[in-house]
């Protein structure tokens, strides 16, 4: 079949070259930017005199029945198209005859693909920011509920201190945070129009691009035609950024599957969320989670390949370049999923506060304030570490915790010991004298839960 660019090339190419070449069944999904881009490349157009205001009308009544066709699904994508801009311009010149044939004036489908593709991740990023509220806001209704619900805080997968259940939640909270912070900066910058910067060398008709930018939204036009069809910055930048969301999303699998383990049992993940095993009866697999685990992986797998596919292209535009869209596409649909996921994970899980306690009642996680009892009262920090290592280490040939150790052994070690340790060692008390800011004690968790509502705006 001859091509809409068959002039100095015959146009005709082997099947397989076309098969190979063809980007319609991705860029497919851009149909919707592509058409509102036109629309306001024609207004643009007519506005400069450089096409008729009849010529102008008709593409864009030609354009809205093209939209309006593929959303009613009575037009539908021809799949030997070359691309989604050679479809759309392809329709509309069979509906409304030699106008139509006036559109492509004044740009190229290098910077026609990097308008759409900038408007297309533009609202993917909003629909990306809406559900990392949505999963903060999931985070945040269980915090609240487990304020002063204790479990051990870990190091090295080993029982360290006394947290409580809030805390830990809140620290994947502040991860999200600076997610959605990461994408508001990375939507700024790609919130900038290419279009206009035609095949690479602008154009010596008098266009306003300033007018085409503001009909579709964006804050600033680039400024340098080259760079404005060679940037795929904001393409890598997104990816940087959910690939880092992702490996939050995947170090918080990793202790959903943990927890929900008989070995620690804290929760139990709701049926919704869970699947059985096809030959062991018992099992109550966290499938939800692995997977986002899982899928953590095809994310950084797309960053680096746009970051692959980019690194030694040459100035302009290469056809190279038509391999960003599945990336970002993919990696877009993977998060989305991702973050629906665990929202209904999160907000559907029970949560065992019992077996939590159970597990921060053994362990010794109290040792560093049983250190600190003798320190506040004038041993040195490196004597009161040293004895505290003992005393734990006699409990353990006793089979005592550092509760039910007497007072009568603990002064053998220094006479400072009096009956108010078991005061400072008490768990809830542990956590709460830890009034440092950002600590787990209620005052810092208030803190906390008010930084992130009004990150959400709740
Ligand atoms: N389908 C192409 C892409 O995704 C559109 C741009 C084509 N430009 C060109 N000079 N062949 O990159």
């Amino acid at each position: 079949m001859a091509k809409m660019w068959a002039g100095m090339a015959s146009g005709e190419t082997s099947k397989l070259a076309d098969d190979f070449n063809s980007s319609i069944r991705f860029d497919c999904r851009m149909y919707r930017q592509d058409i509102t881009g036109s629309m306001a490349h024609a207004a643009m157009l007519s506005a400069k005199g450089i096409i008729s205001s009849e010529d102008a009308s008709k593409i864009i009544d030609g354009l809205q029945t093209i939209l309006d066709d593929l959303e009613a699904g009575t037009l539908e994508i021809d799949e030997n198209a070359e691309d989604i801009h050679m479809f759309v311009e392809e329709v509309l010149t069979k509906r409304i005859g030699d106008a139509g044939k006036k559109l492509h004036t004044a740009r190229s489908r290098n910077d026609q693909v990097a308008l759409d593709l900038r408007m297309y991740l533009r609202d993917g990023s909003d629909e990306i920011m809406d559900k990392i509220k949505a999963l903060l806001s999931a985070i945040l209704d269980l915090a609240d509920q487990h304020r002063t619900t204790i479990l051990p805080g870990y190091t090295h997968l080993q029982r360290a201190q006394p947290v409580t259940f809030a805390h830990h939640l809140l620290a994947y909270a502040m991860m999200l945070c600076r997610d959605l912070d990461r994408l508001e900066g990375c939507k700024k910058r790609m919130n900038v129009s290419p279009i206009g910067s035609c095949a690479l060398a602008g154009t010596t008709y008098d266009t306003d691009r300033q007018l085409e930018a503001e009909t579709l939204g964006f804050d600033a036009i680039t400024l340098n035609s080259m760079d404005g069809v060679s940037d795929r910055d904001f393409c890598a930048e997104l990816l940087g950024d959910l690939a880092i969301l992702m490996m939050h999303l995947s170090r918080f699998s990793e202790e959903i599957i943990l927890w929900s383990s008989w070995e620690f049992k804290f929760i139990e993940l709701s049926s919704d969320f869970t699947t059985g095993s096809s030959i062991m009866p018992q099992k109550k697999n966290s499938d939800m989670a692995e997977l986002v685990r899982g899928k953590t992986g095809r994310v950084y797998g797309d960053l680096m390949a746009l970051l692959t596919m980019l690194k030694g292209l040459p100035l302009a535009y290469n056809k190279d370049m038509q391999e960003d869209k599945e990336a970002v596409f993919d990696a877009v649909d993977t998060v989305k999923m991702c973050l629906d996921i665990f929202a209904g994970m999160i907000s559907s899980m029970k949560v065992l506060p019992e077996n939590m306690r159970k597990a921060a009642q053994t362990g010794f996680i109290n040792a560093t304030d049983l250190a600190d009892y003798p320190v506040k009262k004038g041993m040195p920090f490196r004597d009161a570490y040293k004895i505290s290592g003992q005393i734990v280490a006699d409990c353990i040939a006793k089979g005592l915790v550092l509760e039910t150790y007497p007072l009568e052994s603990y002064q053998t070690y220094s006479t400072l010991f009096e009956e108010d340790v078991y005061q400072e060692i008490d768990l809830a008390n542990c956590v709460e004298k830890r009034i440092s800011a950002g600590g787990p004690s209620a005052a810092s968790i208030d803190q906390q839960i008010e930084y992130v509502r009004n990150i959400i705006g709740e």
